[in-house]
Formats: C-alpha cells, structure tokens, sequence
C-alpha cells in the first residue's frame, strides 16, 4: 500500500506499529521528523511526485468539531499534511478524545506564509476578525515562517478557510474541512470510537 504519515505525538505510535506490521508499504511524510522515524523504522519514504496518490494517509489533529472539520498544524507541518491527506483515497484521523470540540478555534488557527508577507498577512487575519496573530519563533521544515490566529470561536470553517485563502502571502492555513475527512479514530479510556463524516463505509 502506499501510505501518508501524518505528524506529531499521536500518529508517532501509528508510525512505529505500521512498521512492525506492514514493514513493505511505501510512505510520504508530512514533516522531515515524520521521515526520519519512517526510514529508521524500515519504511519505504517517497515524494508525492514520485508516487502520485495514496491508498491512505493517517494524520493526527489539533481539535476535531462534530461536523469533523479539523484544526491542524499545532506541529506546524499543515502544508504538507493538506497535501498528503488530498492525495488520499482514504483520509484517517487519529486523536484521543481531548480534541473533541463543540467550535473549532480555540487551540488557535496555524497559518504558513511568505517571509515577505508575514506583516500584511498578519494585518489581513486582525481586520478579518482574529483578536490577536503571534508569529512562532521556529520556521516550518519548508523554510516558512508559522503564524497563530486566535479566530474562537470559529462559527463557519468553511467560510473563514476560504477568506484566508484570498490573502496574499498565505500559503496554507489549519482548517480541514470535513469534505477531505473519512474516518476519526477517538482513543478513549475503554477503547476506540469510530466516526464516519458522511456515514460509515462512505469514502
Ligand atoms: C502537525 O502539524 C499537526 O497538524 C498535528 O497533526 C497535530 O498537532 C496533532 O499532534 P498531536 O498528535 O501531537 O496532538
């Protein structure tokens, strides 16, 4: 199979139990740490070019609302991971039950921009609403510098993606609308819940 290996501290156990049960599949991460693991564990790492889609694609998630659209990119690899998971005939998120929200926002709205435009950038997410923009100090591993948006409550994902998308100098920002979703696994004390966006079997 070829599978897309998302980023952070929850799919980190996908990564190692995916190596030690399917150590011939093909992989793309979504981040130069998620690489790393991958090679050292025995996986194949290719390039979305050099592969063109994917069976799957497992990702963590910052926060999860009851539509399933997600915040991502607490990690700061939303590019890639927007990527990855619209290669996928199968998108699987996989968090615990923390993540579960009523409105999206308020883990704060990761933005990857242009150097050049991280003050315009900044200046647009303030008059489109955002109470406040901090820039992180480190950069993503595609060289970017990283912004978090405070946009809580989010009432209309959908609709504030699409904004932030018109702004120049932004390169992706952290909601991933539920379209792109197939299936969350929920972790929680007694076991794994399965939830399907559009019903189950429905990818
Ligand atoms: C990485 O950029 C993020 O989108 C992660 O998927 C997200 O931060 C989840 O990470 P954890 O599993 O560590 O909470």
């Amino acid at each position: 199979m070829r599978v897309g290996l998302g980023t952070g501290s929850t799919v980190y156990y996908t990564i190692l139990e995916l190596a030690e049960r399917s150590p011939e599949i093909t992989c793309i991460g979504t981040s130069d740490k998620t690489e790393a693991l991958a090679r050292e564990r025995g996986l194949t790492v290719v390039t979305p070019g050099e592969i063109g889609s994917l069976d799957v694609a497992i990702d963590g998630a910052d926060e999860v609302d009851p539509s399933m659209n997600l915040v991502k990119g607490g990690g700061g690899a939303l590019t890639r991971e927007k990527i990855v998971a619209e290669l996928a005939d199968e998108f699987i998120v996989v968090v615990d039950r923390s993540k579960l929200v009523d409105r999206l926002g308020r883990f704060g709205l990761p933005f990857e921009v242009l150097e050049f435009g991280v003050e315009p950038v900044r200046r647009r997410l303030l008059a489109l609403g955002a109470q406040d923009v901090t820039v992180r100090e480190a950069p993503s591993d595609n060289g970017n510098p990283l912004l978090d948006a405070d946009f809580f409550p989010i009432d209309d994902p959908a609709a504030l993606g699409r904004s932030c998308h018109e702004i120049p100098g932004v390169i992706e920002h952290g909601i991933f609308n539920s379209a792109v979703v197939d299936r969350v696994c929920v972790a929680h004390d007694d076991g794994v819940q399965e939830m399907h966006p559009r019903g189950p079997g429905s990818h």
